[in-house]
């Protein structure tokens, strides 16, 4: 069976990314300014990213062909938190069931090699899609409403506040291994 895979981010993917860096369609939840990115500028983005010591970046392949990125960014080691990012880089991987086990795939390596003892991220308050994803699929709890956080089009936009705590990965961790099993031997 095809299982979704997760590496270091690395100067190779650098065409992956490419093909979606500026496409409005698919950043256009985050970091899309309206100007194209170049290849010179890019490069360097990434050059930056995989020698930062506060982001920890993954490219995510299911049965061997690249599908996107996830990551942990301004990694916190005093408090032991981190944001959550996740793509899937072309339109017709979504709704293909990937995006859920990006994100588990994801914590697993927060929690159990970061050692991270939060992970945060924000969305868009009126994307119903990221709550199904991240609130009522993957276990992340809402800790508030960003009120006019972030600016796009010429308009502010509410964003929801969101986080997973080492305790409830590891119960969500707990309760999926035991397959929901409540019997008593
Ligand atoms: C965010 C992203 C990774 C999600 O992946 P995806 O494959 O598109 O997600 P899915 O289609 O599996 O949707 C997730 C869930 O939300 C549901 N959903 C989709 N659109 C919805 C909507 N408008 N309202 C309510 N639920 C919705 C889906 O049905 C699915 O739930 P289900 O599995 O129970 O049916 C992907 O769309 C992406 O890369 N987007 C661009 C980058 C981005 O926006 N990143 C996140 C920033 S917060």
């Amino acid at each position: 069976m095809e299982e979704l895979s997760l590496r270091s981010l690395e100067l190779s993917d650098f065409e992956h990314i490419m093909g979606w860096v500026n496409n409005p369609e698919i950043v256009s939840n985050f970091g899309w300014f309206g100007n194209p990115v170049s290849r010179e500028e890019e490069q360097r983005y990434l050059e930056r990213l995989i020698a930062s010591p506060t982001d920890k970046v993954y490219s995510a392949f299911f049965g061997g062909e690249y599908i996107g990125q996830v990551g942990i960014h301004e990694r916190d080691d005093r408090n032991k938190q981190g944001r959550l990012s996740i793509i899937i880089g072309n339109k017709d991987n979504w709704g293909r069931g990937y995006a859920p086990q990006m994100i588990d795939a994801l914590l697993d390596k927060a929690f159990n090699d970061l050692h991270v003892h939060k992970v945060w991220g924000v969305f868009l308050e009126q994307n119903k899609k990221a709550h199904r994803l991240f609130i009522e699929k993957c276990g992340f709890k809402i800790e508030g409403l960003l009120r006019q956080e972030y600016c796009r089009g010429g308009a502010y936009h509410d964003m929801i506040r969101m986080a997973m705590l080492e305790d409830e990965y590891w119960a969500r961790a707990w309760e999926r291994a035991d397959g929901g099993d409540q019997s008593v031997s």
